[in-house]
């Protein structure tokens, strides 16, 4: 396969392809480890994730999580956001500054559970929270809504053991629905968004956290009742 098939450059790109052809793909080996150990990191992080979840199945009767989502950032992007940030163009910058390298996006269907997932992953033994960002009681401007973890977790290799870091972004089902529509719309508009259409989606953000906090409350409601209907 072509190589810059296997990397998905944008052929029209020609200025990406003269540095990745110049500075990582002459160690295309070791960019290929890295991914590996990212991709390793990403499913350390989801069974975690599904194992908290049945566990809540088996106990509470409750499902916490909806579904989770994951991705490795593509070469092109890892290689943007180190051109963007004035970074150098290497394996051992993207190790020491990029922490999104391997995301892991879980939707719950409470904002309560979003809670809980971020607290019971983060008090586990082998995880490191290196930073969070909750957006969820600091929302950005844009009306953009969503817990943001950075964690660390051990990936044992063969010769050793290696920290990864692994973007966590955990959100209710409304949340994502609003962030892929303000995802789409700003890269339609080229991050020139109407300001009719900003205004709007601030409104829909607005109603969409009363939704969700009100949905909590009857969801609490509802298994008050069913405790009642058990004699509890
Ligand atoms: P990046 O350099 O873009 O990764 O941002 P950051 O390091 O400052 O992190 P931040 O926590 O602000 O955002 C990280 C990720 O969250 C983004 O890559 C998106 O996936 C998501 N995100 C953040 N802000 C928005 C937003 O306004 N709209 C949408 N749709 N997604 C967002
Ligand atoms: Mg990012």
């Amino acid at each position: 396969m072509e190589l810059r098939e296997i990397f998905k450059i944008n052929l029209a790109d020609e200025d990406l392809w003269d540095d990745i052809n110049g500075e990582v793909l002459l160690n295309l080996k070791g960019f290929l480890a890295q991914q590996q150990l990212y991709s390793a990191a990403i499913k350390e992080i989801r069974t975690k994730l599904e194992i908290l979840d049945e566990e809540f199945q088996v106990h509470y009767d409750h499902n916490p999580i909806h579904n989770i989502e994951f991705r490795l950032k593509s070469p092109d992007s890892i290689i943007k956001k180190l051109k963007r940030k004035n970074l150098e163009i290497s394996l051992d910058s993207i190790w020491n500054n990029i922490y999104d390298i391997a995301g892991v996006r879980v939707i719950c269907n409470y904002i309560q559970d979003i809670y809980y997932i971020a607290d019971l992953l983060t008090k586990q033994d082998d995880i490191k929270l290196l930073r969070v960002r909750d957006y969820i009681k600091n929302p950005k401007e844009n009306g953009y809504r969503s817990l943001h973890l950075i964690v660390q977790v051990p990936v044992f290799l063969a010769k050793e053991t290696k920290l990864v870091p692994v973007e966590v972004q955990i959100r209710t089902i409304a949340m994502d629905f609003w962030a892929s529509l303000e995802h789409k719309l700003r890269y339609k508009a080229k991050e020139n968004v109407p300001e009719n259409l900003k205004k709007r989606l601030i409104d829909c953000a607005e109603q969409i956290a009363k939704l969700d906090s009100e949905m909590q409350a009857i969801y609490i409601e509802s298994k008050k009742l069913n405790n009642v209907k058990k004699g509890k």
